[in-house]
């Protein structure tokens, strides 16, 4: 439960006047929320849901569930028997009842600096129906699967909210991960359709995204499964011939008479784009004829959204599945409350919408309330260092929401870059993905928002749909690196091995009771593996995977992953991916992946590598094993350090102690009881061979 109290003393506030105008703007009001969400969720969510359209209404309970694998199959329903389409509720809802039409819904900044351009509520409306008729007249219909991998372009906002009109489910696919992790989340879903573009520059770099995409159906193609068509969007190369590379099309793609032509300015060489003209579609083309009208279709509460897929610690990712009503109601409220949403706000979170962070919170929570947002294609060190600052003055940004990773990265440049520019338009600060140290929580702070703006430390994960654990800006005193106290609806308990609720000071699983409206439903095609993972270890609990200490006032601190998973920038990854990737290389018998603390990047991979027979460690092997990983997964998940490694830790049962490896990896020798090791000796020969600089 949540403290009477929160203390006077070492915590950080808000302003009395940023209070003044706040939604949320007491502890007590807050704990009065609160009190009221969790005794009487349905009262609450009830409440909230006045504020969308509904086609029809809810009759019956308006949440049902169970937790407790003991008593039967795990599930949440929120409002189920209502409809409601969640396109409408973002833009005709915006556009014809709230008068929002000429609002900006984003501030498209590309990764060039002065490649930018502007969309409208109304505007967007009139795209997204546009590609919704697409989408219908290549026979997507509702309940079916479409694979989405795009770089950070407005059209993957259409692409995303076309899906949710029809009542098609997308799943997004991370831009930087590698052909066969699409490949197998093509599969696993089976889509029958992918949307890509030609390609995007990070930074300097030109990403060939079109050549990805085929390398991917043709890997689908192999193991047997044919998706029929491929939609491109024309980002780099519009106006260019199609197939300017193989083979020669007789179709050439217009270009766009909208304002979103010519945004790419500079002139860099463009991606070469085969073209398979019985698969491949111009977006371009598609969308020229299209009607600009489109009746959305009625969904229930309980039908699919969305599908994202995670990191699983299986090594096969496991596909989150959302639905249309809960996920809506709370990506709204989370928005609207923790970054304390006005309507005159401009806000940017610079996640990309590839992650849980962006699906969110750039695209659901912020339009739902008609805000306006940046969307940026770029990244914080390009052009140059003070590219967010200058992002933030030239948009006048109030709220911005980003990664511990990137605000440890832009630390190491000092303050100058920052102080540059004025930032005076600032007000709330956020952070997401990991935990953020109290150091780089006090330069946020301090540097970047001049001990003005309150700071959203949020918790949550693709699981949760939203933030579960995190401070409201001017009812939560800040403490550096805590995620303070649940979100409303949320009930966490923190539980010891025999899982026993701990109460007072504690540390140990963190778990939460009872669902709110944001929560997973199932794994994607899987209600087993779903059951398994986060319902099965702590009966009537959902599992969060992470430690979480509580202390003497109450507040919450995560802790870290307390599964095989690791946190690389924000990203989740697991041991086992890493580990299936390195062993497919035919010198490799075993490996073995631990996370070592990074100053930057929070963790970073560590791989143990013992080779086969007759095979010996070479600097070629090493990149070869680079390579497979980042050609595997992509280029998150690039192994800092490979060592060779003759024998590993393992116990007489044949299980890899890698609390052992961690250890060794970090070059700490407090190794605790290693007295369950089958052969002590590999430490020693381990701790000779380890690697000091990645
Ligand atoms: C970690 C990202 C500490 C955590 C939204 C969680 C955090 C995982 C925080 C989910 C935070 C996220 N403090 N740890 N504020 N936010 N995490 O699914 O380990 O990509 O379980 O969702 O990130 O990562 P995911």
């Amino acid at each position: 439960m949540i403290p009477e109290t929160v203390p006077k003393e070492d915590v950080f506030l808000a302003s009395a006047e940023f209070c003044k105008t706040s939604h949320v703007s007491s502890f007590d009001k807050y704990k009065e929320l609160y009190m009221k969400s969790i005794e009487n969720p349905g009262e609450f969510w009830g409440g909230v849901a006045k504020d969308f359209f509904w086609k029809t209404k809810h009759c019956g309970d308006f949440l049902s569930y169970n937790f407790d694998v003991t008593k039967g199959e795990i599930f949440t329903k929120f409002m189920e028997g209502a409809t409601t389409n969640i396109c409408y509720n973002l833009l005709d809802r915006n556009v014809h009842e709230k008068n929002l039409g000429n609002k900006v819904a984003f501030f498209w900044e590309g990764n060039e600096p002065g490649d930018a351009l502007t969309i409208t509520y109304r505007e967007l409306l009139q795209k997204v129906c546009q590609f919704a008729n697409v989408l219908k007249t290549q026979g997507v219909k509702k309940g079916d699967r479409v694979s989405i991998y795009m770089p950070m372009v407005v059209e993957l906002v259409v692409a995303m909210l076309a899906c949710a009109r029809i009542g098609a489910v997308h799943s997004i696919v991370f831009a930087g991960f590698s052909a066969e992790s699409l490949c197998e989340r093509i599969m696993d879903s089976e889509c029958s359709l992918l949307i890509t573009a030609d390609g995007f520059y990070r930074g300097d770099k030109l990403i060939n995204l079109k050549l990805l995409a085929d390398d991917a159906l043709q890997k689908c193609k192999d193991k047997g499964f044919a998706v029929s068509r491929c939609i491109v969007l024309k980002h780099l190369s519009k106006g260019a011939e199609e197939g300017s590379q193989s083979p020669p099309a007789k179709r050439s793609c217009p270009d766009l008479q909208d304002n979103l032509t010519g945004r790419v300015k500079k002139r860099r060489p463009v991606p070469q784009v085969p073209w398979n003209p019985e698969v491949d579609q111009c977006w371009h083309t598609l969308v020229k004829g299209a009607s600009d009208q489109c009746e959305p279709e009625w969904c229930d509460s309980e039908d699919p959204l969305f599908i994202l897929y995670t990191s699983g610690s299986t090594g096969k990712p496991k596909g989150v599945l959302h639905t249309v009503s809960g996920y809506m109601l709370y990506t709204a409220t989370t928005f609207r409350l923790v970054f304390d949403y006005q309507p005159d706000d401009v806000y940017w979170c610079t996640a990309d919408i590839g992650w849980i962070t962006g699906h969110s919170y750039i695209t659901y929570g912020p339009l739902a309330n008609g805000a306006t947002s940046v969307l940026f294609e770029g990244l914080p060190t390009y052009p140059d260092v003070g590219r967010m600052w200058e992002i933030v003055d030239k948009y006048r940004v109030t709220k911005f929401y980003t990664a511990p990773t990137a605000i440890r990265l832009l630390m190491k440049y000092g303050s100058e870059p920052v102080k540059k520019h004025k930032r005076d338009s600032l007000k709330v600060l956020g952070t997401v993905g990991e935990p953020i140290n109290p150091e780089a929580w006090q330069w946020y702070y301090s540097v970047v928002g001049e001990k003005r703006c309150p700071i959203v430390d949020t918790f949550w994960q693709t699981e949760t749909g939203g933030h579960v654990l995190t401070p409201l800006p001017a009812a939560t005193p800040m403490k550096p690196g805590s995620a303070t106290f649940p979100f409303f609806g949320v009930l966490p308990a923190i539980l010891n091995e025999s899982g026993e609720e701990l109460e007072g000071p504690s540390e140990g699983y963190l778990v939460f009771k009872q669902p709110w409206p944001g929560i997973m439903r199932t794994v994607y095609g899987n209600q087993m593996r779903f059951e398994t993972t986060y319902f099965k270890k702590f009966p009537g609990y959902y599992v969060t995977g992470d430690g979480c200490k509580r202390d003497k006032d109450g507040y919450y601190w995560i802790t870290g992953r307390i599964d095989d998973m690791l946190n690389v920038s924000g990203h989740l990854l697991s041991t086992a991916e890493v580990e299936s990737a390195l062993v497919e290389h035919e010198c490799v018998a075993e490996a073995a992946v631990v996370g070592r603390p990074h100053p930057v990047k929070g963790e970073s991979l560590y791989c143990f590598v013992t080779l086969s027979e007759g095979v010996s460690f070479s600097g070629g092997l090493e990149s070869e094993l680079r390579n497979l990983v980042r050609e595997k997964i992509g280029a998150i998940a690039t192994p800092d350090y490979i060592q060779n490694a003759p024998g590993l830790p393992k116990t007489r049962s044949g299980k890899i102690m890698r609390r052992v490896l961690r250890k060794i990896a970090c070059g700490e020798r407090e190794l605790g009881d290693i007295s369950t090791l089958a052969d002590s000796s590999v430490v020693e020969q381990l701790f000779q061979n380890r690697c000091c600089t990645a």
